[in-house]
């Protein structure tokens, strides 16, 4: 605040205490005499209604009173008068700063119970998955869907097929660490032929026929694809490969959308989120993520929402 706005406010802030405080004066004078008086206004309407000029009743004068004087104790202790502090020192700001601190110091007691355990033994506890689902429905359903069922170019977590690897350890480093996947483009290196004969040749690994030649495939899948995708085409957790013969495409399984995969190339990035979320909730993220493919583990409830910042 500027000072001439300080300046300002602080003006029309006295300005309206001094008049009610004249108001309350100029309506003392009627003090002492009768209550009830025949003198008016001088205001006469439609020829015959006059106002009578009666002293205001005391309670109400009160009640004046108080607010005045209530006016003046709180602008002394608050802040009102321009940019004074007021001598409490209170600010909004201040109070909302002790109200986070607060929670936060609430969510990491709740935490705390779980920053020594490994990821496999807080996959078996329920406890512990209530937590992880609220985290994952905050941070990661926009991208994987509240079931975790993914979407398009955003893998599905509920299965068993990863393409970063599924052991406990490669899944938390997947969510702390981030991942990107790149596939370049083959559709100059191979031609619009040469693509068709990809097609025909992965369809081929899953027992379906298509109209190109597979084994000519089949010899560009060995040189140009096998260092990435296996030489089985099976994909390599080291890469990031999705694996190519079981059916399960990451974006989309339409023959339309595998042969854009392979002419145009397909980029996929897992954000990291260690340092925004911190070892603990990770950690609880990466067994949340493995109780959804394991049919025995325990199922995170609905209830119990705490600790899900
Ligand atoms: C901005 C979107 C986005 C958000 C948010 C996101 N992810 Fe991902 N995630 C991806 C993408 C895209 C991939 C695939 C990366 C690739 O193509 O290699 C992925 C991959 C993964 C994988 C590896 C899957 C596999 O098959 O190996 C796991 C596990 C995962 N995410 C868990 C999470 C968790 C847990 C969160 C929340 C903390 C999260 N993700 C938040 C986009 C996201
Ligand atoms: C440099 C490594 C690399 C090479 C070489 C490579 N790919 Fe890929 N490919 C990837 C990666 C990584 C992905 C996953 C992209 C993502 O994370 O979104 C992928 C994705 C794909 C997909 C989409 C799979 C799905 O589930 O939707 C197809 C199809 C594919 N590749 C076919 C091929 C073919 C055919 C070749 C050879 C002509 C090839 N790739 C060569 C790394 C590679």
């Amino acid at each position: 605040m500027t000072l001439s706005h300080s300046l300002f406010i602080i003006v029309l802030t006295l300005a309206n205490i001094g008049g009610a405080l004249w108001l309350l004066w100029w309506t003392r004078r009627s003090r002492g005499e009768a209550s009830v008086t025949t003198e008016t206004t001088g205001h006469v309407w439609d020829e015959d209604l006059r106002e009578l000029n009666n002293p205001l009743p005391r309670w109400w004068l009160w009640l004046f009173i108080i607010t005045v004087a209530f006016g003046g104790v709180y602008l002394a202790l608050y802040p009102g008068l321009g940019s004074a502090k007021g001598t409490l020192g209170w600010s909004s700001a201040t109070e909302h700063d002790a109200a986070a601190r607060a929670n936060a110091a609430r969510i990491e007691q709740t935490l705390a119970p779980y920053a020594a355990r490994d990821v496999v033994a807080l996959s078996d506890d329920r406890a512990a998955l209530n937590i992880g689902r609220n985290l994952f429905l905050n941070n990661c359903a926009t991208c994987h869907g509240s079931d975790g069922g993914g979407a398009p170019g955003f893998p599905n977590l509920t299965d068993r097929d990863w393409l970063w690897g599924g052991e406990p350890d490669l899944v938390l480093a997947t969510i702390a660490n981030g991942r990107a996947g790149v596939m370049p483009g083959w559709g100059e290196a191979l031609g619009a032929r040469g693509v068709e004969d990809m097609l025909a040749y992965l369809y081929s690994l899953q027992g379906r026929d298509l109209a190109g030649d597979k084994r000519a495939g089949a010899v560009k899948y060995t040189e140009l694809c096998s260092v990435c995708h296996g030489v089985d085409a099976r994909g390599k957790p080291e890469m990031g490969t999705p694996n190519l013969t079981d059916g399960v495409w990451l974006h989309g399984g339409a023959l339309t959308s595998v042969r854009d995969s392979i002419t145009h190339g397909r980029t996929g990035t897992m954000p990291e989120h260690l340092s925004r979320l911190g070892e603990t909730r990770v950690k609880l993220l990466a067994a949340y993520v493995l109780s959804l493919s394991k049919p025995e583990a325990p199922r995170a409830a609905l209830a119990d929402v705490a600790a899900g910042q």
